[in-house]
């Protein structure tokens, strides 16, 4: 009984909230599957911590799918993170997530956000772009390459109302 009531959950619409400590172990291991650099569970627990660090997760069924982090200096924020879960992906879930986040950003008083991006993540630099955010620098080779050029860091930036 329990796990049919978990897979019909789990057919359900994402639940977005704000993502606490408890919810590092999770983000650890979507951010290990997401990037060639992982983060560990500590580090993820330490930032969540930060009074600065702000961080939005998407759920279903309990399971975590999806996450946003930025920091916030004064009005100034910076995306460290978003990824979705593979299985996840191509369904608007970070477009959402990041709505949701860069609106609980301009509440806590941000006018800025920045970000730097990997200029051939095609999904990532869609999202940025359709989310309003616009090229403001370029570090060429930054990002290494298995046996290629390393790619630039784009570095973006979107101004909140
Ligand atoms: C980048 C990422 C978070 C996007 O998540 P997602 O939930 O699939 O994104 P969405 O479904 O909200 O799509 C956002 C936009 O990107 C586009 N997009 C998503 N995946 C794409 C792909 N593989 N190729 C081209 N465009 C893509 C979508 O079509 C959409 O654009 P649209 O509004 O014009 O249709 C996800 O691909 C991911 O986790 N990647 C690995 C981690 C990463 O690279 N993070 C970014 C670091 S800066």
């Amino acid at each position: 009984m329990i796990r049919l009531l978990a897979s019909l959950f789990a057919r359900g619409e994402p639940a977005l909230s704000e993502a606490s400590p408890r919810d590092a172990a999770a983000m650890a291991l979507l951010h290990a599957a997401s990037f060639q650099r992982g983060w560990s569970e500590h580090e993820v627990e330490s930032l969540l911590v930060e009074r600065h660090v702000i961080a939005h997760c998407a759920t279903i069924g309990g399971k975590l799918i999806g996450f946003v982090m930025s920091r916030l200096v004064e009005d100034e924020a910076e995306i460290l993170s978003i990824a979705v879960a593979g299985s996840r992906q191509r369904r608007g879930l970070a477009r959402n997530l990041l709505h949701l986040h860069l609106r609980r950003l301009a509440g806590f008083g941000a006018r800025t956000v920045f970000l730097e991006v990997d200029e051939h993540n095609r999904p990532a630099v869609r999202l940025y772009d359709r989310a309003g955010f616009h090229e403001i620098s370029r570090r060429p080779n930054y990002y290494p390459a298995a046996g290629g050029k390393p790619a630039a860091a784009l570095v973006l930036r979107r101004d909140l109302a």
